[in-house]
């Protein structure tokens, strides 16, 4: 596919684009947080910068208007703008897009949803972004795309075949001898306005130290929701490239621009070699991620904890304890040594100055000779389980051992 980066001010480069013949704009500005946004790379080699600093909302305003005017121009009959914003100026660009584009063109308010860490404010943590999605005339190109049905869909009721009846309402299709009919080939529930992809973790292969980077995935969905391989994709403001590479993935031809010299140069380093991040979150669901060792969970059953995920070395994190820090927690698993068990609690904690390091027991064969060798600041306690069993085989439990 043709994908190509240039550097400048999207609104003299855009002038340059033919009328029309843009699929999709994608538009991912500074937001008017009033910042200049800085972030360094993994290897500390290069700082990346952008500026967010404005005069007034009505300059942020001006200068978005006379820019979505040119996109508006360069969109296909058939083609949609994706812009991407947060609260702090969400509601002028609502009333931009409708000004340029029309209100009768609003086809939806998507709102992006991640989960994030934070207790520093005094709201609800922010954990959203807001993306409106604007069609250039009422015959755009739109492919349904399916999500899975919720837990509580009766599947069974669901992969049953409905057909109308003389009324018009919908009843259950039955074959000549009176059965239900099985229809295997339902698609799922069409995806709504809430996307819940998780934001790029630090250790990402796709993070590539450009601030205000977005995911890949969240770009691929907006690509083909909207587009047809071969089709054309603007990203006027492209920063690191993400859509640039998202619609390589695809098949899909993109023009990004940017008028920082350094992300210029990121994007077109991104495309040699296109990479996308394997979220096994969403392969999995967070449902069957918080599932996925339930059983461990079921150890610890009444404890006010925190799951952690994606960290051998511990479960959950308990706040507050006899220290500052936080108490980790983790479950010796089947067929795993205590010993081994510990160390790994230990490695995992070495960093993070824990109040405390709990490993709950599970093997209630264990020698207590092997406490000797529990590194230091590891608390062992026996689930109740394994507990009983020593209990009831007469061996003596560790903490007996310890006093
Ligand atoms: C929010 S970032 C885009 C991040 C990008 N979506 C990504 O995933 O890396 C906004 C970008 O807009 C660029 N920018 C700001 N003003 C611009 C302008 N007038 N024309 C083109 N790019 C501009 C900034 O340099 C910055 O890279």
């Amino acid at each position: 596919m043709s994908s190509a980066v240039k550097l400048g001010d999207c609104l003299e480069v855009a002038r340059g684009i033919d009328s029309e013949s843009v699929d999709l704009v994608y538009v991912d500005p500074p937001f008017f947080t009033q910042k200049t946004h800085t972030l360094t790379t993994r290897d500390r080699k290069t700082r990346f910068h952008f500026s967010d600093e404005w005069k007034s909302q009505q300059e942020y305003s001006d200068f978005l208007r006379s820019r979505l005017k040119l996109f508006w121009r360069v969109l296909k009959k058939t083609g949609s703008i994706f812009f991407h914003c947060d609260t702090n100026a969400s509601h002028v660009i609502r009333g931009l897009l409708d000004e340029v584009f029309g209100e009768d063109m609003f086809r939806s308010e998507i709102i992006w949803y991640y989960r994030r860490w934070s207790n520093s404010q005094r709201c609800p943590l922010p954990c959203h972004q807001t993306i409106f999605f604007y069609s250039k005339t009422k015959n755009y190109k739109y492919n349904q795309l399916f999500g899975d049905y919720s837990p509580s869909t009766n599947i069974d009721q669901i992969l049953q075949r409905r057909q109308r009846d003389n009324h018009g309402k919908a009843v259950y299709a039955r074959d000549e001898g009176g059965d239900i009919i099985f229809d295997g080939n339902k698609k799922g529930v069409p995806i709504g306005d809430v996307w819940d992809i998780p934001l790029l973790n630090p250790k990402a292969k796709e993070r590539t130290g450009y601030p205000t980077q977005k995911p890949i995935l969240l770009l691929e969905r907006i690509i083909l929701l909207t587009t047809e391989p071969k089709d054309m994709v603007l990203d006027p403001c492209c920063g690191s490239g993400t859509t640039l590479v998202a619609a390589e993935l695809h098949g899909r031809h993109s023009l990004g621009i940017d008028t920082s010299p350094s992300a210029v140069e990121l994007a077109e380093q991104r495309l040699k070699n296109p990479l996308k991040t394997f979220s096994e979150l969403l392969r999995k669901g967070r449902e069957a991620y918080i599932q996925c060792d339930a059983e461990v969970i079921d150890y610890l059953h009444g404890l006010k904890l925190l799951p952690v995920q994606r960290n051998k070395g511990m479960d959950a994190i308990i706040n507050g304890g006899a220290g500052s820090g936080p108490t980790l927690v983790r479950v010796q698993r089947t067929g795993e040594s205590l010993q081994n068990a510990a160390e790994s609690l230990y490695k995992a904690g070495l960093k993070k100055k824990p109040a405390a390091m709990i490993l709950v027991a599970t093997d209630w064969k264990e020698e207590r000779t092997l406490f000797n060798v529990i590194p230091k600041g590891v608390t062992v306690v026996y689930a109740t389980a394994a507990e009983i069993m020593r209990v009831l085989t007469g061996l003596q439990s560790i903490k007996q051992n310890v006093s």
